[in-house]
């Protein structure tokens, strides 16, 4: 049984619908990519998996449980198991790094603040800022700033983390360590859905790539064979062009 299951999903933004019946797949501990051109609905697959935007058909499965969207206590539930980070990080400027990552596990899942403060500093030093714990966000770099963000959905304890092109607002010379940190991550098992650009990055780390364009599925599998060998025009020459650069 896949970790998470995505069947058939279809969402709206007003009267427009913009995922017309999205489908795959994510292992225990795999990365699954989904890649494709701006638009055709990626940031908007992740936030119909938190219920930040509503599935109108279709049906999201975690362990083979059926989320509910329709009740606001399945969405929290779905929230504790999947947490997004953004490309815009939004950190707290006026809180340390410490506090921003506790802030929400001790506020709203009311755990022990010794607790979360220990897990957070463990979580802090994967992420490569173990001496940053009481900087504030603007002694930061955006890169180091990102690796934060990153630490603070992990203190959630998310079973998955999504990733909606965390390193597309940094300076190149800051994206390497992020792409780093995501590596770590997935050394650690951890199972994550990444929407990126870096394509080196994504073929290396991914089990499976999804290309989508327009609202759909176009093709999913193999990084291997998503990149050297698309099937579909589409994905060829969107390939074609991003690949060139
Ligand atoms: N808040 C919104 N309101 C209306 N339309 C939106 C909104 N956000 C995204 N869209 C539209 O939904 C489609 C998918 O967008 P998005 O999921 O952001 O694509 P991607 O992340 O692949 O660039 C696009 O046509 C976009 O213009
Ligand atoms: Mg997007």
């Amino acid at each position: 049984m896949p970790h998470l299951a995505v069947s058939g999903v279809h969402a709206n933004y007003g009267a427009l619908e913009v995922l017309h019946g999205i489908s795959f797949d994510v292992d225990r501990g795999g990365i699954v990519s989904l890649v494709g051109p701006s638009g055709s609905g990626k940031s908007t697959v992740l936030r119909t998996l938190v219920g930040l935007t509503r599935a109108t058909r279709g049906t999201v499965e975690i362990d083979g449980d059926v989320i509910d969207y329709r009740s606001a206590r399945a969405i929290r539930a779905a929230r504790d198991r999947m947490a997004i980070v953004f490309q815009q990080y939004n950190l707290f400027q006026n809180m340390t790094v410490l506090r921003n990552c506790t802030l929400a596990p001790v506020k709203i899942k009311r755990r022990p603040r010794s607790e979360v403060e220990a897990e957070a500093r463990d979580l802090l030093a994967l992420v490569g800022l173990a001496d940053k714990a009481d900087a504030y966000p603007d002694e930061l770099s955006g890169g180091q700033q990102q690796r934060v963000a990153i630490a603070r959905a992990l203190a959630l304890r998310p079973d998955i983390l999504l990733l909606d092109e965390v390193t597309s607002a940094l300076d190149p010379e800051l994206v390497g360590e992020v792409l780093d940190t995501i590596r770590r991550l997935s050394d650690e098992g951890m199972t994550m859905l990444l929407v990126s650009h870096e394509m080196g990055f994504v073929r290396e780390v991914s089990n499976a790539v999804v290309f989508m364009d327009a609202g759909r599925v176009v093709e999913t599998g193999s990084p291997a064979q998503i990149f050297d060998a698309p099937r579909s025009d589409r994905a060829r020459d969107f390939f074609g062009k991003v690949l060139r650069h």
